[in-house]
């Protein structure tokens, strides 16, 4: 089968390599010229764990191939992707379409032959019917069937995501398309992950409900830690004793700086502004919107009290800038917003992170780079955790200590005990823990 994926960037390239992987002929189509041309020569423009190993794999094998000329592309193929940005639009927060418009545009102007378009970017409920009046009038001979067909992969986890999903969502409104998107994912089928059939706009609104629901969780579990903290109770032994409930499950209960990243902050907004466009408010879904806002600038006031009170000349280190670990991803990252406020209060900042320093370079002002975690903490008054990277899960505390200003350790992912961090010397702050 003819793969054609328009967009390569987390999902559009992990999509990719995985369907070549399945044994489809997949090629690769991206605007960016620097980020083809890299992947051609075998460099991959982003940090995905096991990434580069399976798109050199594929490409020698023939399966996987890059370009920017969409047209060739996408008269060839038996499927076309959209796989491209879906990000907040700017002034007031309805997902921006632009990119997946202009694609659906572009594919109708070089499709040839039957083929079945596939929005795989997270778009909100009718876009799907817009993709496909765009094509039908772009090109009233277009013999086109367009799908929906959201993507749950995690970044960090990406690979093992795609190809053991907890299930495959397919919405569609022309039969035509069942049995080519049963192809498709037919290794997967036949691994036994369900893949399930809906109508389209049904197929758009569960990935918004289920990134909000995940977002919910996390943001109960969060407020839950902020009452912990005055009550005595531990956050952690919460989480644990709900979850073991089947009925609530106990994944996405980790207490933290808030969520950030790519998707759970534009998506959560972006379904909001749906349900306001209905008449039909979603109010846990906007509380949970404001409550994470405010928590990650109420992260950086929680490192000032752990300070004293004052962080004014002080020099603030940062482990982790990136979303969470395993990326390179710094949108909507906690960090920035942590950062920012300890500068607005006049701190020095240094920071680390694994992967993230070139894309918080970005973002993110006027901070110094250090190069692992002891150099963060050379000189360093107060020490925040803010990324759960597994080069900060067992630091030598004592080498830490003796780097430091002032030993104090924030720990905004819960990931040591206070006694151990207590033992070597520090005063230790976390989440939703008793002091
Ligand atoms: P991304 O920004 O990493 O990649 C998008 C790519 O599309 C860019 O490389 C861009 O140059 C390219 N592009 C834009 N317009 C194009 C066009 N007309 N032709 C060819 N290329 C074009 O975005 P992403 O993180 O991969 O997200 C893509 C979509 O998938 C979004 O809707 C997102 O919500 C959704 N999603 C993302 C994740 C994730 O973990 N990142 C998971 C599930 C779903
Ligand atoms: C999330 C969803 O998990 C994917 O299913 C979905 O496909 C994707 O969004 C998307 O639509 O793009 P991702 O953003 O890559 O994936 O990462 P998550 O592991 O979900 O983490 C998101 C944020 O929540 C991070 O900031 C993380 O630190 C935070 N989080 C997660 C918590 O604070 N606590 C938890 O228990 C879990």
């Amino acid at each position: 089968m003819h793969i054609t994926m328009i967009g390569s960037g987390y999902v559009g390239l992990v999509s990719g390599a995985c369907f070549a992987d399945f044994g489809h002929d997949v090629t690769c189509v991206d605007l960016n010229e620097k980020k083809i041309e890299a992947l051609k020569n075998g460099q991959i423009p982003i940090f995905e764990p096991g990434l580069d190993a399976l798109v050199a794999d594929n490409a020698k094998a023939g399966r996987l191939t890059f370009t920017t000329d969409l047209a060739p592309a996408v008269a060839k193929a038996d499927v076309v992707f959209i796989g491209v940005g879906t990000p907040s639009r700017r002034g007031d927060g309805h997902a921006d379409l632009s990119y997946v418009y202009a694609a659906a545009a572009d594919i109708a102007r070089a499709v040839q032959g039957f083929t079945v378009v596939v929005t795989k970017s997270t778009v909100p409920v009718g876009t799907g019917d817009e993709v496909e009046r765009i094509i039908r009038e772009t090109n009233p001979a277009a013999d086109v069937v367009v799908v929906s067909n959201p993507e749950f992969l995690r970044e960090g986890a990406a690979i093992d995501d795609f190809k053991r999903p907890d299930r495959i969502v397919v919405g569609l409104e022309d039969e035509r398309a069942r049995e080519v998107m049963t192809e498709v994912y037919r290794p997967l089928y036949l691994n036994q992950a369900p893949l399930m059939f809906t109508g389209r706009r049904t197929a758009e609104l569960i990935k918004y409900a289920g990134n909000a629901f995940l977002a919910m969780k996390i943001t109960f579990i969060n407020e839950m830690a902020d009452l912990c903290e005055r009550t005595g109770a531990d956050v952690q032994d919460v989480a644990r004793g709900i979850g073991l409930d089947g009925r609530i499950g106990s994944k996405f209960l980790n207490a933290g700086p808030g969520y950030g990243g790519s998707c759970f902050p534009k998506d959560t907004l972006a379904l909001v502004k749906t349900g306001q466009d209905y008449d039909s408010p979603l109010r846990l879904v906007e509380a949970t919107v404001e409550v994470n806002d405010r928590r990650k600038r109420a992260m950086g006031r929680k490192v000032i009290a752990a300070a004293g009170g004052n962080v004014r000349g002080k020099t603030v280190g940062i482990l982790g800038l990136t979303f969470k670990p395993n990326t390179d991803d710094m949108r909507d990252a906690p960090s920035i917003a942590i950062i920012q406020a300890l500068q607005d209060a006049g701190a020095t900042i240094r920071a680390y992170d694994p992967e993230g320093i070139e894309m918080s370079k970005a973002v993110i002002q006027n901070v110094e780079y250090a190069t692992d975690a002891y150099d963060v903490a050379q000189g360093a008054d107060v020490l925040v955790l803010v990324t759960e990277w597994n080069a900060f899960r067992s630091l030598d505390l004592e080498r830490v200590k003796a780097a430091m200003n002032t030993p104090v350790l924030v720990d905004l992912r819960n990931v040591y005990r206070q006694k151990e961090v207590e033992a070597a010397g520090f005063t230790y702050h976390s989440v939703g823990r008793p002091v």
